[in-house]
């Protein structure tokens, strides 16, 4: 690591507390001077670093880069192994094309690509998704069906939903819901996306990869969302900002999805899902293909599958699609 990540790291260690130039030279034992140039380059980069004298240097609760030394300090113990397979960048096309590309180049399981934003992020049904700069959180991560073991692969999908509200509760006092299949609502509107992208080896037919891509609206205000999104979209902070979450954020998802003794079990998953699901009982649309047609939600399968009865009483099982709620 060089000196201007671990200076960025010591700060993090010591968020919100002031230490000495004289301090950081003896822990990382460089020179006084060395401290000093790296944390002017560290500001200029763009990090808020505030020196006060006779107290030394301190990070800003303003500070909000994406970088590994903000995530570390939120990382389980079992996913600090994980630290040095995050990758991040401050603009993309979309972390779930670099991430594929990784994966394609036999990049290892709990491999995490994080962006500032992307210039073509990608939603589900070749839909973009909005990723402006420093207002959210767009992440991919690289996983191998071998670790999760998962007899059904949309488990996994359920798993980042499940694990996405939790981190996102972690952080604020906020409830998130789950909209049928992988949406993550607060208030009723949409606060997260999921993109899962997988390759199966043609041969065997065995799930090579998985590409799990995550987008969070974490600040962005409801007027600086595009117009035909205002209504529908919102974020964990919509009103007041608090700066620094990112890096929390990212950590809560890794420690959840990646840094675990053992996967949870499909059983524990669904469970988790189902308590969270949005429409269960309620009046629906379901939109699939070309057509649409009026169902009430009734249940959730074992296996994700949402289990709906159509207007002449008939039960159908439904494994993709699109669902609008009733008013
Ligand atoms: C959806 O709502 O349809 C899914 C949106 C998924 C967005 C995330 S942001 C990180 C990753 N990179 C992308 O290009 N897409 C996913």
């Amino acid at each position: 690591m060089n000196t201007k990540n671990r200076i960025l790291e010591l700060l993090e260690q010591h968020r919100g507390e002031s230490i000495s130039g004289q301090r950081i030279a003896e822990i990382l034992n460089i020179s006084r001077n060395a401290v000093w140039k790296a944390t002017k380059e560290l500001q200029k980069d763009g990090y808020h670093i505030v020196a006060v004298t006779n107290k030394g240097y301190r990070l800003s609760d303003e500070n909000d880069i994406i970088s590994i030394s903000g995530i570390k300090p939120f990382l389980s113990e079992r996913s600090l192994p994980y630290a040095d397979k995050i990758q991040i960048y401050q603009s993309l096309e979309s972390t779930n094309k670099t991430a594929k590309e990784m994966a394609i180049a036999g990049a290892e399981h709990g491999t995490v690509v994080i962006s500032d934003c992307q210039t073509l992020g990608r939603g589900r049904y070749s839909r973009s998704f909005f990723s402006p700069s420093g207002g959210g959180l767009y992440m991919s991560m690289v996983l191998r069906p071998e670790v999760l073991h998962f007899e059904n692969p949309t488990s996994v999908t359920a798993f980042a939903a499940v694990s996405v509200c939790e981190a996102i509760e972690a952080i604020s006092k906020k409830a998130p819901k789950i909209k049928w299949v992988n949406d993550v609502f607060i208030d009723g509107k949409k606060v997260c996306g999921i993109l899962t992208e997988a390759i199966t080896d043609f041969e065997s037919g065995r799930l090579d990869w998985i590409v799990l891509g995550i987008g969070i609206n974490v600040y962005t205000r409801t007027e600086d969302f595009p117009d035909d999104l205002r209504s529908l979209a919102t974020s964990i902070y919509p009103d007041k900002k608090p700066f620094g979450v990112r890096n929390r954020l990212s950590a809560e998802i890794i420690n959840r999805m990646i840094g675990f003794e053992a996967p949870p079990s499909e059983t524990e998953i669904f469970e988790k899902y189902k308590k969270r699901l949005m429409m269960l009982g309620e009046k629906i649309t379901v939109i699939q293909a070309q057509t649409e047609y009026k169902a009430t939600a009734i249940n959730i399968d074992s296996a994700g599958h949402l289990i709906v009865e159509n207007e002449n009483g008939q039960l159908c099982t439904l494994s993709s699609g699109e669902i609008r709620i009733r008013k």
